[in-house]
């Protein structure tokens, strides 16, 4: 097996830390960027950088029209029915920051309840307990199975006086792929939205929300090869119309007057400030170059990465090592946390850097789900495009190796 991107588009994997080639496994935290990526963004500050949105000269109009393209190719890549249901944040994080916000203030009340999940990441968990500090409603917790599924056998009762449903399409710790459709199915049953967290699914899987039939989902660029500082945030166009503005400025305005102002219509409503211009062009480079690789092969890379790396971490490593997630590689994406026998998280991870080898350690903002998993930390390896094969045999010499040193 080869990688599906070839890793000379990466400038940065080229380096070594330590002596060592550089085997990067966190792409869950962030991912590395193609030339194609920086080549863009370069070339947009070098050529026809200039505000959008504002000027009437010939590069501020170019600027508008690549900022404007790059939502187009948004709605594209997640077959969105409208552009103007995109909605560019600064990221997943302030998608669901301004979901929980202006769709919470518009619709919830003391006593709603709001339906999450255990294996939520803490951006579709505390932007909803503020919500809920802030309306009197609650929250209340899909729980998960030992395999690491989401457990839907109490849904009924969890959903009963439920306003809405928010949950991972992906978990960033478990790897679990989720099957949303009975939740989606189970909240319009109910007349209530359902929003999902994408930050884990679109960077790796095809995604289309109009077959998704959910109402919002938000995810990061930075998590599939474009730029940080800029995020998705998608949703129905009449759910859009209906909530409030969630930052008030400049640019997101029809009129201002000594009494109030009028918001001008979405997705500007939801764009106040000077947005993220050249970082829109980075993440249409990264769409662009996804989408020639094809989301189903990168699917289906990085299920069998994940079904190599968790054959030759339990062949090799044995009893030294417990996975985490879901036991059949076909039910997760890229990412494999574990606990290394009598090593920290932490330890383990300092001491694969010594080899090069990149890996996560820590909660991986996911405190409510290492409660559940009974552990402190855990360590993560993520897999993309630009991963081998060979990548995940040195992350099994490494962990052999540290657990030599330690133990
Ligand atoms: C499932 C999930 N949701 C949300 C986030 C937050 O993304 P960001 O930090 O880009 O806002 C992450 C990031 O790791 C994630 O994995």
């Amino acid at each position: 097996m080869s990688t599906l991107a070839p890793k000379s588009d990466f400038p940065l994997l080229s380096r070594e830390v330590h002596g060592k080639s550089l085997t990067y496994l966190d792409s869950a935290a962030s991912a590395q960027k193609p030339e194609q990526v920086l080549r863009a963004m370069d070339d947009a500050y070098r050529t026809y950088y200039a505000n959008v949105h504002r000027g009437v000269y010939t590069i501020a109009e170019e600027a508008t029209q690549a900022f404007e393209a790059a939502r187009r190719s948004v709605a594209r890549f997640i077959h969105a029915e409208r552009t103007s249901e995109v909605v560019f944040t600064q990221g997943t994080t302030a998608s669901m920051n301004l979901l929980s916000y202006s769709w919470g203030s518009a619709n919830l009340r003391d006593g709603d309840v709001v339906v999450i999940s255990q294996m939520e990441h803490h951006a579709n968990v505390v932007p909803w307990q503020m919500a809920c500090e802030r309306t009197g409603a609650e929250l209340a917790w899909i729980p998960i199975t030992s395999d690491g599924h989401l457990d839907l056998s109490g849904l009924e009762s969890l959903l009963q006086r439920a306003k809405v449903i928010s949950v991972t399409a992906v978990s960033n710790v478990l790897g679990t792929i989720n099957d949303l459709a009975p939740l989606v199915t189970a909240a319009h049953d109910r007349n209530i939205p359902i929003f999902v967290d994408a930050a884990q699914s679109a960077p790796h899987q095809a995604i289309d929300v109009q077959a998704l039939g959910a109402d919002a989902i938000a995810f990061s660029a930075h998590k599939l090869l474009g730029p940080t500082g800029i995020g998705v945030l998608w949703a129905r166009q009449s759910l859009l119309e209906a909530i409030p503005p969630f930052l008030g400025g400049g640019e997101m305005i029809s009129d201002v007057r000594f009494d109030g102002f009028d918001a001008a219509p979405v997705p500007h409503k939801f764009g106040a400030g000077t947005p993220p211009i050249v970082e829109a062009v980075g993440l249409r480079a990264a769409i662009d170059y996804l989408s020639a690789l094809g989301m189903d092969a990168v699917a289906d890379h990085e299920h069998r990465l994940a079904a190599y790396a968790m054959d030759r971490l339990q062949s090799e490593l044995g009893e030294r090592i417990k996975i985490f997630g879901p036991s059949n590689p076909s039910e997760r994406c890229g990412v494999i946390s574990f606990e290394l026998e009598a090593v920290h998280p932490h330890d383990v991870s300092q001491v694969l850097d010594e080899h090069g080898v990149c890996v996560r350690a820590g909660h991986h903002c996911a405190k409510p789900l290492m409660r559940i998993l009974d552990v402190p930390a855990t360590a993560r390896a993520s897999f993309y495009v630009y991963n081998e094969e060979s990548d995940i045999d040195r992350l099994v010499a490494a962990l052999d190796a540290a657990h030599r040193f330690f133990v």
